[in-house]
């Protein structure tokens, strides 16, 4: 089909909300490279909003895939799975926590961990619905994480929204004691991804944690989109060095593939029964097999290290070019520009994909293979605008 072909049926057909779009459509991935139906080879540095965590049709994970589509695509969760396992054994020895419960998304993920946080109050001790997020927060679009994501502009068309769920500013010490001994949780992003690749500064969330541990409310860090080594590190609290009772990851765990999960301590797991959560879809043989085989080639390709390394790159780049105060960590980067609307349409011209947040943010989530070649790429893309 041609460009225009898709552009007319998706008017007539699907619901527009998603407005107009970026008139372009690509039919083939290869590493960090995206071929356009028009057949021009754009470098992707968006990585489909941090989910192509290997790149695309990785050789590797493109052949394991095919064996598990080959063997087995789903089975009811009434059976045990091999695959669901061996992913929940993998997440556990990466993260620390004890036990995971698997999703399809990250909204899921995260509704997952709130209805957590309640049960755990509801059978430990008293019953405690409060919940404590950040202003400019995104954690999904769920009527409950919706409710999590602490912007109006989400809230406004869908009132009532989910009661109970309060606000504070990120790095305000003051507005912490919102956090008391009616709060089951707080949820917080390490580094806010939709707001602007913000992180939180480091000695404000120890203080969090701490707040929270002495009132036992429980901490949940949503790593949707800073999880399975995008920060630099398997997870960002492990950069913040701090332990969360419960933590969310999605995107990037699947690198395209559909999965969700909420990892939990032991002592959050042990109040939850059977039939308090469930899905038909989560944690199936092959979303399990395409999260098992994404931690299992960032281990043996050094991932990590790359991310550090190519993160480091960028930055280095980036200040060459005169681009200062840029945020984020390892190749989750938001770069403060003027227009950034109109800087991701030149890159585009130059064949360069990356994404913007708001009017001022370029945000930059290659995959986590990207190499040297690309990165001078994209500041040779840079240099072509001044
Ligand atoms: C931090 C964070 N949490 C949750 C979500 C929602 O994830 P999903 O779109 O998979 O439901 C996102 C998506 O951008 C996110 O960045």
């Amino acid at each position: 089909m041609t460009l225009e072909n898709i552009i007319e049926m998706d008017k007539n057909f699907y619901v527009n909300i998603f407005g107009d779009r970026i008139p372009l459509a690509f039919n083939k991935g290869r590493g960090c490279y995206l071929t356009s139906v028009e057949g021009d080879e754009y470098l992707d540095f968006y990585g489909g909003v941090a989910v192509n965590s290997l790149g695309h049709a990785h050789p590797k994970f493109v052949s394991a895939l095919k064996e598990q589509l080959d063997s087995l695509i789903h089975t009811s969760s009434t059976y045990y799975v091999e695959n669901q396992a061996l992913l929940a054994q993998k997440l556990s020895e990466i993260s620390g926590l004890s036990k995971v419960v698997f999703a399809n998304s990250g909204a899921e993920a995260n509704e997952a961990a709130l209805k957590m946080a309640r049960l755990y109050f509801y059978r430990y001790s008293e019953p405690r619905r409060k919940v404590v997020t950040l202003t400019n927060s995104f954690h999904g679009r769920t009527f409950g994480t919706l409710a999590a994501s602490g912007q109006n502009k989400f809230h406004t068309p869908f009132r009532p929204i989910l009661q109970e769920f309060h606000y504070i500013n990120p790095n305000d010490d003051e507005m912490l004691e919102e956090i008391d001994d009616c709060t089951a949780a707080v949820m917080i992003e390490l580094v806010q991804g939709e707001c602007g690749v913000r992180d939180l500064d480091a000695g404000y969330v120890k203080r969090l944690v701490e707040r929270a541990k002495a009132f036992d409310t429980l901490v949940i860090v949503d790593e949707v989109q800073t999880g399975i080594a995008r920060t630099g590190a398997w997870f960002a609290y492990q950069q913040y060095g701090i332990k969360p009772d419960i933590v969310t990851v999605a995107k990037g765990l699947g690198g395209g593939v559909p999965i969700g999960a909420a990892m939990v301590t032991d002592s959050v797991a042990r109040m939850i029964k059977p039939g308090d959560h469930g899905s038909t879809f989560a944690g199936s043989p092959f979303a399990c097999r395409a999260g098992l085989e994404v931690i299992k080639i960032i281990e043996e390709e050094n991932l990590i290290d790359n991310v550090n390394v190519m993160g480091d790159k960028i930055r280095e780049m980036l200040n060459s070019l005169g681009y200062r105060n840029v945020r984020g960590k390892g190749l989750m980067i938001g770069v403060p520009v003027d227009n950034s609307p109109l800087v991701c349409q030149m890159l585009r011209d130059n064949h360069v994909i990356v994404g913007n947040v708001g009017l001022d943010t370029l945000r930059l989530l290659p995959p986590l293979i990207v190499g040297e070649a690309e990165v001078e790429r994209l500041g040779e893309a840079l240099k072509m605008l001044s």
